[in-house]
């Protein structure tokens, strides 16, 4: 009698041990890295490339800058360190997909409402994007 008992504490034990580690799966992917909407998937990040960076800025002053500066807010947020509280899919998503973006990624909504002006699709190619994603890389706070 006493050995069943125990055994049937074992197998409650072992019962719970599994489910709980299955809870576990799931809750590690929904750590993933928030991407985004739009066709940028994956960027793979290398080593600054100043020759980017510079044609990065280049487009960021020909595009941008009515809307935004990296110092302070304007219409639109302050771009400094942005590299740091958004992935690089995310900057891309937003500079190629805004309409999209503010419409359905959770993080983009919360800026709409908080600045009240749409931020504008430029039209931009993805390697003009990049390349304003390279110069974000230098403006951050440490830098
Ligand atoms: C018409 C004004 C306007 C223009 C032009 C504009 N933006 Fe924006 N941008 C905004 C606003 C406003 C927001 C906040 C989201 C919203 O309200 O749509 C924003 C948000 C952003 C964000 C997210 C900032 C954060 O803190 O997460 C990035 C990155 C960005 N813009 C980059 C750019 C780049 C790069 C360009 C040039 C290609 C650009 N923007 C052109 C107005 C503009």
């Amino acid at each position: 009698m006493k050995n069943k008992i125990v055994f049937f504490f074992v197998m409650l034990l072992l019962i719970s041990a599994c489910n709980s580690t299955e809870k576990e799966k799931p809750s590690n992917k929904a750590e993933a890295i928030d991407k985004g909407i739009g066709p940028i998937k994956n960027v793979e990040l290398g080593k600054i490339d100043p020759a980017l960076v510079k044609k990065g800025e280049e487009t960021f002053v020909a595009k941008c800058s009515a809307c935004h500066k990296i110092n302070k807010r304007f219409v639109g947020p302050a771009l400094k360190g942005v590299t740091e509280r958004r992935s690089p899919e995310w900057i891309m998503n937003m500079i190629l997909n805004p309409d999209q973006m503010v419409k359905e990624d959770p993080t983009a909504k919360k800026l709409l409402m908080e600045y009240l002006t749409q931020m504008a699709n430029q039209n931009l190619t993805k390697d003009e994007a990049r390349s304003i994603l390279e110069y974000f890389r230098t403006q951050t706070e440490n830098k």
